[in-house]
Formats: structure tokens, C-alpha cells, sequence
């Protein structure tokens, strides 16, 4: 009797074993057609931190003290992944452009020295052949709109430059945009969400075919970007904030209206953001799937891992080899296979393919021209140039030197 119970444990257990074996096979074949697009990694900023962007310091192969090298992005079938153009809050105003330059810069020199493995992309049609010769597509992402240092020109020089995506904010306000502090209470609102140039920012952003990205914005300013983008928007790599209310993830009510226009909401595997405390594993990971494809559809979720933006993953998602393993927990989960082809690619390509529509839509409208005020951006670190600033403090600076002169002068002529 004891040993019949113990071989039907045995048999069962194996069966389990068989079935998760199973599931991990199907979600194998599944990515061998259909790998997965990430919406966000930080690995240029691990570039950054770490050689200073001396790529020949280095070897993508064998770099193991990041949650991103070659061989972990091949196990993990990573088809397409947008790296992060990101410099932190603090070069707002400062040298962002510069910095932003430089991470576009790495990204591009990551494409050139591994062609056999990346192939720097900047359209639908660029991701489907990268896809179809087995390359990882690489696509820019520039992450906090301080680092277009309020300026239409340098917005539309980063797209030529290949920039595919812009998050709107970092965790801070720029001049025309407020940031997820501002929720939370610890930054001011500023902007009210998106101030006239920002919603200027925004229908450039359109017209040039960028993705608007609404990762680490306020929620007022999510609803504005929604309210005026002709096109769809993603969250980069968010989550669902009924599961965790953290002001970096989505609430219900957006993640309808982001349904509603048709965008997506990449999930975010940072375990702060996960279960709202420094330990999270890949189940909870899988309940953000579940929980945003019961609010807003199988059609408005992607993976968006923010591997190496951050210092603690989930349990069974170490690194960028785990995704396979996501998958499998989904098929567990009974996600059909259209349903995850959807989430792993074809949502995002969808978005994609609605943004350049509306690029081509919009050919024919002209460029925004008008600059931000003066006044928003008012530094020692910015000149005025092209600016009519002779109403302002300068002519208030001469008016004062002017009668100090004539002063002087009186003092003078009654001395003599
Ligand atoms: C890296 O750059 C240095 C200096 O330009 C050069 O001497 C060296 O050969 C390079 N190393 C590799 C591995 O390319
Ligand atoms: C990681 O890489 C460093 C530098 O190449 C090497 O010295 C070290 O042995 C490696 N560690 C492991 C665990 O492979
Ligand atoms: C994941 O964590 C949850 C608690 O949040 C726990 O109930 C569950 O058993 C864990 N799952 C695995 C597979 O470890
Ligand atoms: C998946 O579907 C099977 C068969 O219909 C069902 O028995 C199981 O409870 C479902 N699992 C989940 C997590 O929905
Ligand atoms: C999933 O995508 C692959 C690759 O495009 C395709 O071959 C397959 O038919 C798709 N499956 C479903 C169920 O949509
Ligand atoms: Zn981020």
C-alpha cells in the first residue's frame, strides 16, 4: 500500500516534471518564430558606468556582472530590444544633450562591432528583416525628455539620428513635462501635466514618427499625452498598478484609455515595482500579464525586463536568458499562442506600424517652430541667442549701469 503511494507520488511528480518540461519546450518553438521585442535595457548606461563607453574594454560575449551579454540575449530569444538612451536627471540643463549623444553614439558602435549579432534598426521593416536574418534588431530609446534640453530642433535631429522612442520624463520635471514624483508628493507639479510646448512636443514627436513613451511620467501628463497623441503611445516598461501601487506603474482606468487608443503597456520586472517590496519572482511577474491582459486585453501587453536600470530582478528572471521561462508560466496560464505571439512582438510592431502611418499622414504639415519660453529655460548655462530678451532683465541690468554712469559722472564733474 505505502510503496503503491509512494510510485503514485513518483508518477505524478514526474508528470509535473514532464508538463513543466513541456511548457518551457512550447515556449521555445514559440520564440524560435516569434522572439521577443523588449521595450527597455539599460545595458548602454552599464557601458557607461562601467568602461566609459570604451566598447574595446570590454567583450559582449563575456561580460557577466550584467544582467545582459550575447550569449544570455541568444538563450533568452531576444529578437528586438530598445536600448536606452538614458543620462540621469542631474545633467538637465546641464551637458543631457551631450551625454544623450554619447549613449546614441555606444549604441550604434554595440551594432557596428557585433554585426553578427546586432543590427541597429529604425523601422518596422528594419525589425521584420533583422528577425528574418536572425539578428537581435536594436532599436534607441532616449529616456527622460531633459535630454532634448527643451528644444524642437535637437528632438528632430535625435529621429534623424535614429531615436525611435522618447519617455517623456526620467524622475524629473523638465520645463514642459511632469514626472511620477509629482504623484507621489515629492516634486512639485509644474507643468500640469503637459504645458502647451509640451503638447507641441508630443504632435512633433507624431509628425516625425517617434514613439511616445509614458514610462516615469505623472499621471496628469499620461492623460494628456493620450489626449492629444494622434498616434498610439506604449509604457516602455511599467506595470500594473492595482498589483502594486507604485507611481511608476499604470492605473486601471489608464490602462482602458491606453486600450481604447490602442497602445501598449510593457511590463516592467524591477521587483520594487512587482510586489512593492525588494523580493519578487517570476510568478508575480506573470500576474502583471494576467492582470493588464484582463483590463485592457492580450493587445496591450508587452515585455519591457528594464534589465540592468535596476538592482533587483525577480526570482527565475536573473537576466536576459529568462524569458523563454516567462513564456512557459504564461502557457501555464492557458495564454494561447496568438495571444503570446501578440504580447512577445506583434503588439508592439502594431504600434510601431501605427506610428509611422501617422508620420505619412502627417507629411505634409509643417515642422513646430515655436521655441519654448525664454523665461523656462533661463540659466547660466543657456545663452539667449534668437531670443528678444531686450525687454527683460538684461535692459533692466543696462537701464541700472546706465544711471550709474551718469552718477558717476555728476560725482565727477562736482569733484573737479
Ligand atoms: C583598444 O584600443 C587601443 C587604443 O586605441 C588599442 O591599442 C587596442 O588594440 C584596442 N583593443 C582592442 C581589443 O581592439
Ligand atoms: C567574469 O569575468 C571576469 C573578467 O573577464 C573573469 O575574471 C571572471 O572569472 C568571470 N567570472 C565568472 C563567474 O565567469
Ligand atoms: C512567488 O511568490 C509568492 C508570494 O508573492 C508565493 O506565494 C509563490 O509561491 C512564489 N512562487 C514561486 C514559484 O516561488
Ligand atoms: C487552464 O485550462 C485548463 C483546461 O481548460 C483548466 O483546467 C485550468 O484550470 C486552466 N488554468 C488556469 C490557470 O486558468
Ligand atoms: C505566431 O507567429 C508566428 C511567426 O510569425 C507564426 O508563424 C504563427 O502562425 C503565429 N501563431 C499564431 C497562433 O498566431
Ligand atoms: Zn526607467
Amino acid at each position: 500500500m505505502a510503496m503503491k503511494g509512494i510510485l503514485l507520488v513518483l508518477l505524478l511528480e514526474s508528470l509535473v516534471l514532464v508538463a513543466a518540461d513541456t511548457f518551457k519546450d512550447e515556449a521555445l518553438n514559440i520564440m524560435a518564430s516569434c522572439p521577443v521585442i523588449d521595450g527597455h535595457n539599460d545595458l548602454p548606461w552599464q557601458l557607461l558606468s562601467k568602461f566609459n563607453n570604451q566598447l574595446n574594454k570590454t567583450d559582449l560575449y563575456t561580460l557577466n556582472d550584467t544582467h545582459t551579454n550575447i550569449p544570455k540575449l541568444r538563450a533568452g530569444r531576444v529578437g528586438g530590444q530598445f536600448w536606452a538612451a538614458y543620462v540621469p536627471c542631474d545633467t538637465q540643463g546641464k551637458d543631457a544633450v551631450k551625454r544623450t549623444l554619447e549613449q546614441i553614439d555606444v549604441i550604434q558602435r554595440m551594432c557596428e562591432e557585433y554585426p553578427e549579432v546586432f543590427s541597429c534598426v529604425d523601422s518596422v521593416q528594419g525589425i521584420e528583416d533583422a528577425f528574418a536574418g536572425n539578428k537581435i534588431a536594436s532599436l534607441i530609446g532616449v529616456e527622460g525628455g531633459h535630454s532634448i534640453d527643451s528644444s524642437l530642433g535637437t528632438l528632430r535631429t535625435f529621429y534623424k539620428l535614429g531615436v525611435r522612442y522618447m519617455t517623456l520624463t526620467h524622475s524629473c520635471n523638465a520645463p514642459w513635462v511632469d514626472n511620477w514624483l509629482v504623484d507621489r508628493g515629492d516634486d512639485q507639479a509644474e507643468n500640469n501635466g503637459l504645458s502647451e510646448f509640451g503638447k507641441n512636443v508630443i504632435l512633433e514627436m507624431n509628425r516625425l514618427g517617434m514613439i511616445v513613451d509614458l514610462s516615469h511620467v505623472s499621471v496628469k501628463t499620461m492623460r494628456d499625452t493620450l489626449e492629444v497623441s494622434k498616434a498610439p503611445v506604449i509604457f516602455s516598461h511599467s506595470s500594473a498598478y492595482s498589483l502594486c501601487n507604485h507611481a511608476r506603474n499604470v492605473p486601471d482606468d489608464l490602462l482602458k484609455l491606453v486600450k481604447e487608443k490602442r497602445g501598449l503597456v510593457m511590463v516592467n520586472f524591477y521587483n520594487d515595482y512587482v510586489t512593492c517590496s525588494k523580493t519578487a519572482n517570476l510568478s508575480n511577474v506573470a500576474d502583471h500579464f494576467d492582470y493588464i491582459k484582463k483590463v485592457a486585453g492580450y493587445e496591450s501587453v508587452g515585455f519591457g525586463g528594464d534589465y540592468d536600470g535596476v538592482p533587483r530582478v525577480p526570482e527565475g528572471l536573473e537576466d536576459v536568458s529568462k524569458y523563454p521561462d516567462l513564456v512557459a508560466e504564461l502557457l501555464r496560464r492557458n495564454w494561447t499562442h496568438a495571444e503570446l505571439n501578440a504580447s512577445l512582438a506583434y503588439n508592439l510592431l502594431r504600434v510601431f506600424r501605427e506610428v509611422e502611418q501617422v508620420k505619412t499622414n502627417m507629411m505634409t504639415s509643417d515642422p513646430k517652430e515655436v521655441p519654448i519660453e525664454y523665461e523656462k529655460i533661463k540659466s547660466d548655462c543657456h545663452t539667449s541667442y534668437g531670443y528678444d530678451v531686450s525687454d527683460v532683465k538684461d535692459a533692466a541690468e543696462r537701464q541700472l549701469l546706465g544711471k550709474g554712469l551718469i552718477l558717476l559722472c555728476l560725482l565727477y564733474s562736482l569733484l573737479v
